[in-house]
């Protein structure tokens, strides 16, 4: 194994601190392939023999975000050794990881490691604020150091030793509705806005108009890449349907403990 090659997408970055912490973990050049933007999904994707191949996105809905898994569909892999992160906010993983253990095989790439990472809410700052944390980045970064070192022999798991749980948004918020219900909102800037043009730039879908913030097409995917990376602070979804899933999330699971797990097949 001469090399790694990460493919992951990563809005508010969680998923990238993962990842990118893995790769140091096992010491080798890394080839990013960073799916985010439009732009960087036009990048083709070049998957070495000799390579391990790196696959984390976030969690959405108790499943591997479906943008993320489009792109999966045009990974060619030839048996590759592959490991398979999702990264999620404090409430739970459901079926991505066997999601992402289902398109890993279908492209031809031999998963044999897994992990599941915490990281803060896409939603809101107030779940599991900062993280991954030094701890978290830690875990990843042994989690590359022991995959690595059964990389050359690596065995593929079975479909089994991938674990998951049926999607259960069975729980009821203190405001009566299911949450992760969410309503087609989108975003809009306060007074606070200069239209510095950021969160245009960083939205997955390009939905925000470069020249003018107020102006953003439907069907945002509530990534929170806008909200959170602005550094003005201007960006928030107002809607009030929007605050009672944010405030229902924080009593629902905001303050569980959930550390990162991960399992390497020997
Ligand atoms: C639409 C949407 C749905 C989400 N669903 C879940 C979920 O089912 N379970 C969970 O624990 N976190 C969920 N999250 C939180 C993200 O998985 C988490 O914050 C992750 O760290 C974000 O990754 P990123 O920083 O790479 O964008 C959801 C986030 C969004 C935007
Ligand atoms: S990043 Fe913030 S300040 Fe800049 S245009 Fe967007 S909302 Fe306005
Ligand atoms: S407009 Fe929606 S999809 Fe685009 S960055 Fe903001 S939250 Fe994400």
């Amino acid at each position: 194994m001469n090399n790694v090659v990460s493919v992951y997408f990563s809005p508010t970055h969680t998923s990238r601190s993962v990842t990118q912490a893995f790769c140091d973990g096992t010491g080798l050049p890394v080839r990013e392939y960073d799916r985010t933007l439009p732009a960087g999904r036009e990048v083709p994707i070049d998957l070495p023999e000799d390579a391990l191949v790196v696959l984390c996105a976030p969690v959405y809905g108790g499943h591997t975000v479906q943008l993320y898994m489009n792109e999966l569909q045009k990974l060619h892999g030839q048996g590759q050794p592959a490991v398979i992160i999702s990264v999620y906010g404090n409430r739970h993983y459901d079926r991505a990881l066997q999601d992402l253990y289902h398109a890993a095989v279908q492209c031809g790439l031999r998963p044999f490691a897994w992990g599941t990472f915490i990281g803060e809410h896409s939603f809101t700052s107030e779940i599991q604020t900062g993280r991954p944390d030094a701890d978290d980045l830690h875990a990843a970064e042994e989690f590359g150091r022991t995959a690595i070192a059964s990389a050359e022999q690596a065995v593929m798991l079975e479909e089994s030793e991938v674990p998951g749980r049926d999607v259960d948004y069975g729980m009821i918020g203190m405001h009566g509705q299911r949450l992760g219900h969410l309503t087609p909102n989108r975003p809009s800037p306060t007074e606070d806005c200069i239209q510095c043009g950021i969160c245009a730039a960083v939205c997955p879908l390009g939905l925000i108009d470069p020249k003018d913030s107020r102006n953003i097409q439907e069907s945002c995917m509530k990534c929170g890449a806008c909200v959170k990376l602005c550094p003005h602070h201007a960006m928030r979804f107002p809607q009030e349907d929007f605050r009672i899933v944010q405030e229902d999330c924080i009593s629902e699971f905001g303050s569980d403990i959930h550390l990162p797990e991960y399992f390497v097949k020997q």
